[in-house]
């Protein structure tokens, strides 16, 4: 027997869409969202965004017993991070993260993170690794081959993009100032978060693979934590979204 996970984290992989789709999934925003929408430049990112978000209220919807997606009281708090307004949804947390080819979304009772990113052919991961992550990240991926050493710096990434989005600051909060460990072997863990987040044991990091250079985590405020990654398949996604 197995216990009930304490995270729930769904990966969307994104196919073409058809214009009807996107349609039907522009009808479950709110004008807020619509509005984020329409201010975007390109009109890939307006559709991805118009997707993500309809998947992330598609997801929260199951969640909380609701049918419409549009009913699920979306709204975002001082940093930008997604909160539920409701009674109904309880302590229910969430986190939603969208990268060219996946969409991601987290839930969990708890304070919650998601990152997913894909490996970008000539990401300079020295420079930014350098600059961005701790100093013993920076290090371990030099000691890596290039191929292993494009993997991690992906996985590196989604880790710590997952904690500094759980605890919403967001970039506010430094990326060199905590470090991923256990990547490589044993279990992934945080080193070096603040005792105001609770320090180091309060958290549980969870990582998958998606394959083709693509790496999804979640940071979990929850000793632990045990998460389950679900894949929605599009044709199950696509079929929640009938054209009108
Ligand atoms: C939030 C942040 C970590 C996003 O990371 P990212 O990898 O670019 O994007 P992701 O797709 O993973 O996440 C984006 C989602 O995170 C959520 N989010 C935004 N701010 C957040 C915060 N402070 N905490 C938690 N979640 C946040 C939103 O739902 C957002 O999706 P949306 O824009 O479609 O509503 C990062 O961009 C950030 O801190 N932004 C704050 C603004 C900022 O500093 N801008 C200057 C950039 S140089």
């Amino acid at each position: 027997l197995t216990a009930a996970p304490d995270a729930h984290a769904y990966v969307l992989r994104l196919q073409p869409c058809e214009r009807a789709l996107l349609q039907a999934c522009r009808a479950v925003l709110s004008s807020d969202e619509r509005e984020r929408a329409d201010r975007l430049r390109f009109e890939t990112d307006r559709a991805r965004y118009t997707i993500a978000h309809a998947y992330f209220r598609f997801v929260l919807a199951q969640h909380l017993g609701l049918t419409d997606p549009a009913d699920v009281p979306l709204t975002s708090g001082a940093n930008g991070e997604p909160l539920i307004a409701s009674a109904r949804a309880g302590a229910l947390r969430c986190s939603l993260s969208h990268a060219r080819d996946h969409v991601a979304v987290a839930l969990a009772p708890t304070a919650v993170g998601i990152d997913v990113e894909e490996y970008r052919e000539g990401t300079e991961i020295e420079r930014i690794a350098q600059r961005y992550f701790a100093p013993e990240e920076a290090a371990e991926l030099r000691a890596l081959e290039p191929d292993a050493a494009r993997e991690r710096f992906v996985q590196l990434w989604t880790c710590k993009e997952a904690f500094i989005k759980a605890i919403g600051l967001g970039l506010a909060h430094p990326l060199d100032g905590f470090a991923v460990r256990g990547l490589g072997a044993g279990v992934p863990r945080y080193a070096g978060i603040p005792v105001e987040h609770g320090g180091d044991d309060a958290w549980t990091l969870a990582t998958r693979s998606l394959g083709a250079g693509a790496h999804a985590a979640v940071a979990v405020r929850l000793p632990g934590a045990r998460t389950a990654f679900i894949h929605t398949a599009w044709t199950a996604f696509a079929h929640a979204f009938p054209p009108n």
